[in-house]
């Protein structure tokens, strides 16, 4: 099976690409851009670029949100995390956890449109604590301060077969394959 995957991240892209290969699905890049807009859930962001791509003529794609959640800072960055990397960056979100508890998750949605298999939701979600300076040079976004529960390396310092093996997109994509291989059964 073949998904085309909308996004302007070259790193999403390969943990998709690592991550559902071995699952039976190969995954295309499908270079075209959604408007973000701004919402208070990852679900409602996906939904609405789900909503533009179809009305911009796309038919068969994923896409995913993502985000960090620190409930000890009510939550934020959540939905505005790609905003306050580019502002503040892991280095900003340090200072704003001084003093404060470090626990943290990420969690990540993704859309799936598909004529054949219908149009879904999925997410995934990645407990864990934010670490008090960064560490590693994989990754991207706030990989090198995260540290998934139970495990002594950040998501910067894991090859990226261990971090999806521990992270939100890791585990959405673990759904995604059941769903749509459930979804493929049933038009047997
Ligand atoms: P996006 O809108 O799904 O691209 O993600 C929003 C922001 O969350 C990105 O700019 C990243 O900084 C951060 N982010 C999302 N996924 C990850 C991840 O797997 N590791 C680290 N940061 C991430």
């Amino acid at each position: 099976m073949i998904l085309n995957l909308v996004t302007s991240n070259e790193h999403k892209l390969e943990e998709y690409r690592n991550g559902l290969y071995p699952l039976g699905i190969e995954v295309k890049h499908l270079h075209v851009d959604c408007d973000e807009i701004q919402a208070d859930t990852l679900h409602e962001v996906v939904l609405a670029c789900m909503e533009q791509l179809k009305g911009d003529g796309y038919r068969d794609f994923i896409l995913d949100d993502s985000g960090m959640f620190v409930p000890a800072l009510n939550g934020f960055p959540g939905v505005y995390s790609a905003y306050v990397m580019q502002t503040i960056g892991c280095q900003g979100m340090l200072r704003l956890l001084d003093g404060l508890n470090r626990s943290a998750h990420f969690e990540c949605c993704i859309g799936v449109c598909s004529d054949e298999l219908g149009e879904f939701t999925l997410t995934g979600r990645s407990p864990g604590r934010i670490i008090t300076e960064k560490r590693g040079e994989g990754g991207f976004g706030y990989d090198p301060i995260f540290m998934p529960e139970g495990q002594e390396l950040t998501f910067a310092e894991m090859d990226m077969v261990t971090k999806n093996h521990h992270s939100h997109r890791g585990k959405a994509m673990v759904e995604l394959a059941r769903e749509l291989k459930q979804r493929m059964e049933g038009k047997k």
